[in-house]
This record gives C-alpha cells, sequence and structure tokens, in this order.
C-alpha cells in the first residue's frame, strides 16, 4: 500500500485533491527541513515558498467552496419563502372561498327563513281569518247574555279573546261562585264582574302594573260594577318555593282572602320571567275553599304545562277537566277529606 493510500485511509473524508494536496505539504515541510538541516537554505527556501504557495491556493479554494455553499443556502432561502408565499396565498384563498360559501349558505339560510315566515305569517293570518266567524258568534251570545251600561273594553291581544270570554262566563253562571280572584285584570275582569253581579259573588282581581289596574278600575266604575269588583294592586316581588326566587304578586295583597272558589289565571304575563304562573297554586292553595274551579289562561304554553304537570303531581285533590277549552285548562280543586277536617 503506497503512503498516499496510508493516509487516505486515514483521512477518509478527503477527498483525492485534498489528500494529494496534504500530502505533498508534508513532503514540502519535511524537504525544507531535511535541506535546512543539511545547510541547503537556498532548496529550504524554495520549498517553503512552494509550501506557502499550495497553502494560499487551498485557502483560495475553500473560500470559492464557502462562497458557492453561501450561494446555495440564499437560493435554498429564496426557495423557501417562494414556498411558503405559495402555501399563504393558497391559504388565504381558501379561507376566502370558505368564507364565500359559508355567506351564500348564510344568504340560503335566511331566504328559508323569511320564506317560512312568510309561510307562517300567512298561515296565522288565515287562521285568524278562519277564527272571525266563531269570534263574532261567540261576541254575538256575549252581548245577548248582557246589556253593558257603557262601553265595552276590547277583547283580545292581551284580553281574552270572546271565545275564551264566553266559556269562562258560562263556568261563572253554572258554578255559581262566591268569591273569584283573578290574577291579571283587564276586559276580563268587567264581564266576570257582569256575570257576578247577576249571580252574587264578588271579584278581587290583582294587577302588577298600576298603570292597567288603574285602567281596569275606571272602566270597572264605569259600568257601575265597583261594587262588585276590586281590582288591587300587587307589585311583582320575589317569592321563594323549593329553594328559587320567582317575582309573583305580592302575597300581602292576599292575607284576607279566604274561601276563594272560583280562579282566573292570566297572569303575570311571560314577559315578566320564566315559569311566570308556576308559584300561583303554591300561593293560593291555602286560601282556597274545599271546592273550587281553576282556569289557567294560555295553557298550551310549555311554561304553562309544566306548571300543571307539577301541581297536579303535589296537590292531592287537584285534577284537569277534560281537554284544552279554547287556550283555557280548567282544573277541579277538592280538598283532600282529611286537610278539610284540619282546616275547620
Ligand atoms: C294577560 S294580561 C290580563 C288580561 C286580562 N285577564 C283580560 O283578559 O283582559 C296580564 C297582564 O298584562 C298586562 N297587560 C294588559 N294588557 C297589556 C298590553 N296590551 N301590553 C302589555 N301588558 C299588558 C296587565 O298588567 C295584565 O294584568
Amino acid at each position: 500500500m503506497s503512503t498516499l493510500s496510508r493516509i487516505r485511509r486515514r483521512l477518509p473524508r478527503l477527498t483525492g485533491l485534498q489528500a494529494v494536496a496534504m500530502s505533498a505539504a508534508g513532503v514540502l515541510c519535511a524537504g525544507a527541513a531535511a535541506t535546512a538541516l543539511t545547510g541547503h537554505t537556498g532548496v529550504a527556501t524554495a520549498l517553503l515558498a512552494l509550501l506557502g504557495g499550495i497553502i494560499l491556493a487551498g485557502l483560495m479554494l475553500l473560500y470559492r467552496r464557502l462562497a458557492k455553499v453561501q450561494k446555495a443556502g440564499l437560493a435554498a432561502q429564496r426557495d423557501l419563502r417562494t414556498t411558503v408565499e405559495e402555501m399563504q396565498r393558497r391559504l388565504v384563498a381558501a379561507v376566502e372561498r370558505e368564507r364565500l360559501t359559508a355567506g351564500d349558505r348564510h344568504l340560503e339560510l335566511a331566504d328559508a327563513i323569511a320564506r317560512v315566515k312568510q309561510i307562517t305569517d300567512r298561515k296565522a293570518a288565515a287562521s285568524q281569518l278562519l277564527a272571525l266567524p266563531r269570534e263574532f258568534e261567540a261576541t254575538m251570545q256575549l252581548f245577548q247574555g248582557f246589556t253593558p251600561r257603557a262601553p265595552m273594553p276590547s277583547s283580545g291581544d292581551y284580553a281574552l279573546n270572546p271565545t275564551d270570554l264566553l266559556e269562562l262566563l258560562h263556568l261563572v253562571r253554572t258554578r255559581q261562585p262566591r268569591l273569584v280572584l283573578e290574577l291579571g285584570s283587564g276586559t276580563s275582569s268587567v264581564w266576570i264582574a257582569y256575570a257576578l253581579e247577576q249571580s252574587g259573588g264578588r271579584l278581587i282581581s290583582l294587577d302588577h302594573d298600576a298603570g292597567y289596574a288603574g285602567r281596569t278600575r275606571a272602566a270597572l266604575a264605569a259600568h257601575g260594577l265597583s261594587g262588585v269588583a276590586e281590582v288591587r294592586d300587587a307589585p311583582l316581588t320575589p317569592v321563594g318555593i323549593e329553594g328559587r326566587d320567582y317575582p309573583w304578586y305580592d302575597p300581602e295583597v292576599l292575607a284576607d282572602l279566604h274561601d276563594i272558589d272560583f280562579v282566573l289565571i292570566d297572569g303575570p304575563p311571560a314577559s315578566t320571567g320564566a315559569d311566570a304562573r308556576y308559584p300561583a297554586m303554591h300561593m293560593i292553595e291555602k286560601r282556597l275553599a274545599d271546592r273550587a274551579t281553576i282556569v289557567f289562561d294560555d295553557a298550551g304554553r310549555s311554561d304553562e304545562q309544566a306548571a300543571m304537570a307539577a301541581w297536579t303531581e303535589r296537590y292531592e285533590g287537584l285534577t284537569r277537566e277534560g281537554e284544552l277549552l279554547g287556550r283555557h285548562a280548567v282544573l277541579a280543586f277538592v280538598r283532600p277529606p282529611a286537610m278539610a277536617t284540619a282546616r275547620a
């Protein structure tokens, strides 16, 4: 094996040219040393000059290689930047496409909702139109039963509509209650007062809104019914039931009421809070007569359905009478004999 091969084996990472250069440098060093030691200083100097030349050439080669590496690095950086920019552009385009699609979907959805609303509005208008003959017939029957002494306040909207009033008055006339409690005053107060005037009962109506209470009081006075019906201001106050506070009529205004044998629950309005009418049964149960009729308006709504289910579960003797009568549910209350005796 030649010296050059041995050196290459020892330095396996050197290229052929580098190994030759290193070997030549080694030989030159050795030559320079030998000639200097033997007194041939001229030859030694020449060998050192040659060695310097080789070193300089090596450095130049190294510099060129480094410059190439740096150039390649810069080119790779440029490529990377281009790739990243391209990916960013694609990402932005994809997001923009998604946004436009979502926008389209939103428009489609809004359009569909508008169409459904149109159909629902049309249906509501159509069902109101269809209800007109029924409401007209009920109005005729209401006015045949009574001759009002002043213009009657309007029915419908917040007030009971004629068909519900007709059913309500039929119950009042047939059951002839002595003391009616109404939760939520208005047009119904005047009609109930007319019915009680004939049968000899009394109405106490609560209103949480002083303005509406005043209007109902004025209507009752205009009809000469103030002796039959009284409207009480009952601002909503928190009442605690089973660990939860509900805004309900101030219970103080019920303090003097006993043996209530007919109740119309038509307030507080749903806008005053969730389960607005749930406290009613809890707050009046002990003030009811041993037998009472409870008319619950808007009984088709989910809050009212839940309230009725909870009441009939909790109060023995409270049962539903048949299906909904218009918007009303009618409940019969019969105090269990043991509790009736305890009260007596
Ligand atoms: C459902 S309303 C009671 C209606 C009454 N029982 C009748 O049939 O005329 C319940 C409460 O809503 C309030 N109210 C009445 N008319 C209203 C209206 N047009 N807008 C907002 N609140 C009203 C009053 O305070 C009333 O006691």
